[in-house]
């Protein structure tokens, strides 16, 4: 599943001991393993076959520039939500004609870039924004290639954050509404509709709603067909889910099959934009414990991470296993382990029987690779963690950790508000 395991007792992240990388980087740090990253992707790819398809990566899971660039050496096109990510993707030499765009609320100026860039599909959210994506077309002669993003209406049974086909998500245009959404997309001078997309949430852990999705949108392409509404590309979506800690996720051998065999004879290149599949297991966070908080009913081991740098327990109340980076006998202790944020919802594992630790001791969030990094912040004015890339016994600092400076970059005090020099006594 991942590269990341013990050799006499020592976690390794492939060829490499992680307290050595905790030794020269300091912590905390995310970990990711090419190797793995490699496996997992292709490990997808072989999954179609020989089924016109392109995976586009979701950059949203992570958006480091070496891990984009693992993917994009293997073939990858990339799935981006916003300018930021557009830019992310050109800057890691990504192939444009392989960029698809998402997002409900792109602005004027995401659509110039993106239409500048010539990428491959626009997913359209809503009316309004086709009607804006034709004028922003118009005004530089360009046609834009589109998808509008179907809501389905369908349970993918996850996370109600995560979430995202159903009718009262914000996502896509209602199935309902989308034969007309069409009809209006033809009639538009620089709209040329040539897709389908959808992605209802993330997590997922059972086949059937994706097929049922399927099952929907391909009696819409039907339809548009009979129009002459020529739809080329079924997009998909991402969403497949991972084990973080017991549970069961489809292999994407078993989800492309049940796809490919709902899909029959519908000639269409397909697209698909997993994130988490290809990136959650591939990164763990290291970090350094602090200090054991013993207590009567239950112990808090304080860790130099926190919610600012992996937020998935605290906002989803997420699972995410912990490992010892050294292996102990000893009794075990029961507790949370929490980070030095002012929250008391700062926590990256809660009520958990853990292996003996002491203050020094390095652990690992495991499952970390996918909405870790891309989801941390500055809160509690706290720099971001170092990302290091491990390739069997290499190991590259792929971003630095943050300094102070960084923090406060870009900020600026008004001479107004500058106490020292005012003299006029405030
Ligand atoms: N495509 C679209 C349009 C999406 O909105 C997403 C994820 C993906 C693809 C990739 O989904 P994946 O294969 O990774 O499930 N922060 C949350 C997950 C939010 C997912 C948002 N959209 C978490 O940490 O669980």
């Amino acid at each position: 599943m991942h590269h990341f395991a013990y050799r006499d007792g020592r976690l390794f992240a492939e060829g490499i001991p992680l307290e050595k990388i905790a030794q020269e980087v300091g912590t905390p740090f995310y970990c990711y393993s090419h190797a793995t990253l490699e496996r997992h992707f292709q490990a997808f790819e072989a999954s179609l076959g020989s089924v016109p398809h392109l995976v586009c990566f979701s950059v949203k899971s992570n958006s480091n520039l070496a891990v984009l660039s693992v993917f994009l050496n293997q073939g990858a096109g990339l799935d981006v939500v916003s300018g930021g990510e557009l830019y992310r993707a050109m800057k890691a030499g990504a192939d444009p004609k392989k960029i698809v765009f998402a997002g409900v609320g792109k602005t004027v100026r995401e659509m110039e870039e993106a239409l500048r860039a010539e990428i491959l599909l626009f997913n359209v959210e809503s009316e309004q924004e086709l009607l804006a994506l034709d004028r922003v077309a118009g005004l530089g002669g360009m046609k834009a290639p589109v998808a509008l993003r179907i809501n389905p209406d369908i349970n993918p049974q996850t996370h109600p954050y995560i979430s995202t086909g159903l009718k009262q998500n914000k996502f896509g245009i209602p199935f309902d509404r989308s034969l007309d959404v069409y009809r209006q997309a033809k009639a538009l001078k620089y709209i040329d509709p040539i897709g389908v997309h959808c992605h209802i949430g993330s997590q997922i852990l059972e086949v059937q709603p994706f097929v049922d999705t399927l099952g929907r949108i391909k009696a819409l392409v039907k339809k548009l067909r009979e129009e002459s509404i020529a739809v080329q590309y079924l997009d998909l979506g991402g969403g497949l889910g991972i084990t973080y800690e017991d549970e069961v996720a489809p292999p994407p051998s078993e989800y492309a099959e049940a796809l490919l065999g709902e899909l029959g004879d519908l000639d269409c290149t397909l697209i698909f934009e997993p994130g988490r599949v290809l990136v959650g297991n591939a990164g763990i966070m290291v970090t350094r414990v602090l200090y054991i908080k013993r207590g009567p009913e239950k112990s808090f081991i304080v860790v130099d991470a926190g919610m600012n740098d992996c937020i998935r327990p605290s906002l989803y109340g997420a699972y995410q296993a912990v490992w010892p980076v050294a292996q102990r006998e000893g009794e075990k202790i029961s507790g949370d382990v929490v980070g030095p944020i002012c929250e008391s919802g700062d926590f990256l594992a809660k009520d958990r029987l853990l292996p003996p630790l002491e203050p020094g001791d390095l652990v690992a969030v495991m499952s970390a690779g996918a909405y870790g990094f891309t989801m941390a912040s500055n809160y509690n004015s706290r720099p971001r963690a170092a990302e290091v890339l491990v390739k069997g016994t290499e190991q590259w600092v792929v971003r630095d950790r943050e300094t102070y400076e960084d923090i406060v970059q870009g900020e600026s005090v008004p001479e107004a508000l500058s106490g020292a020099d005012s003299g006029d006594g405030r």
